[in-house]
């Protein structure tokens, strides 16, 4: 499916780690379509080296930069629009870690410095991201920035502990900075609410291939997959979205309209 739907348009594309990251589908798909950008993760996450295959295939430069580090994003930002010859028109927030999930801690019993460590990193990091862009003056009008979320944010879900306050506080984020940037520059600012997929962060997550059998069940579609996702982030990216700006836009099959399938109920039956 390539349509040229990002033909000369510039972006950064956060957070692909292996190829099963929601990102490093984006990122092939936005090459597909013809974008040109740069890829970022955390210094550490390069250690694991496999974005160097990424950043092969997509002809991009990798920016190492901590994404809670404001002096880290301007030189993203700044190194970007050098190596791309100009602003940038899209950005790709695809960053999330709890210290909490990964040790196993129960939502009663958190840890509060590292609580802080997943606001830091999940949530803040996108009004850091987007502070510095404006700064900056580093998107070009009309440009697009998404950060991916989940659901959790509006109902509970048991296993998801302090991701779910990280969560909604970057769905309020995009509300908040969507306004002003749209004022400001018409860029715009959106969170895409993404099916349980299977990668690094979502299996990080007790229960998960439960849970993911479970939604998959509930939802009409079934589970959205990472390159239905990243089908969609173009989109997002491109002109013909040009008018949403400040949602939360649920990709999850329709799961969160579903109060109960036919298939789980009959998984009661006996
Ligand atoms: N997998 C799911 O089920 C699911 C569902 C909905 C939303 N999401 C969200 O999608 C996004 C991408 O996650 P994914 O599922 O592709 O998993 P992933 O583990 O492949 O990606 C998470 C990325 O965050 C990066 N990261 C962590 N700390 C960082 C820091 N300090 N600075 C810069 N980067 C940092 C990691 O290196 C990694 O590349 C996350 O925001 C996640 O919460 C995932």
């Amino acid at each position: 499916m390539a349509h040229g739907l990002l033909a000369g348009k510039r972006g950064i594309i956060s957070g692909a780690l292996d190829e099963n990251s929601i990102a490093w589908k984006v990122a092939l798909n936005a090459k597909k379509q013809g974008a040109i950008f740069t890829l970022t993760n955390a210094p550490i996450a390069m250690r694991m080296g496999e974005i160097n295959r990424l950043a092969d295939i997509c002809e991009a430069q990798i920016i190492p930069a901590d994404a809670t580090v404001v002096d880290d994003i301007e030189k993203l930002y700044a190194q970007s629009m050098d190596i791309l010859g100009g602003k940038v028109d899209f950005v790709l927030h695809s960053i999330g870690m709890s210290p909490n999930i990964r040790k196993g801690r129960q939502y009663g019993d958190l840890n509060y410095d590292w609580f802080l460590k997943s606001v830091d990193i999940s949530a803040l990091s996108f009004h850091k991201f987007l502070q510095v862009a404006e700064k900056m003056d580093a998107i070009n009008e009309w440009g697009s920035v998404v950060a991916l979320t989940y659901m959790a944010a509006q109902r509970t879900f048991p296993f998801y502990t302090d991701m779910a306050e990280a969560k909604a506080m970057l769905e309020s984020i995009a509300r908040s900075y969507g306004y002003r940037y749209g004022k400001l520059k018409k860029v715009r600012v959106n969170t895409v609410s993404q099916s349980p997929t299977k990668t690094t962060a979502g299996s990080g997550i007790g229960g998960f291939d439960k849970f993911y059998d479970y939604a998959d069940k509930m939802a009409a579609l079934g589970n959205a997959s990472a390159e239905d996702c990243a089908n969609f982030v173009v989109t997002l990216f491109s002109d013909y979205t040009r008018m949403i700006t400040m949602q939360n836009i649920m990709h999850d099959g329709g799961f969160s309209n579903v109060g109960v399938s036919a298939e789980i109920l009959n998984d009661f039956a006996s």
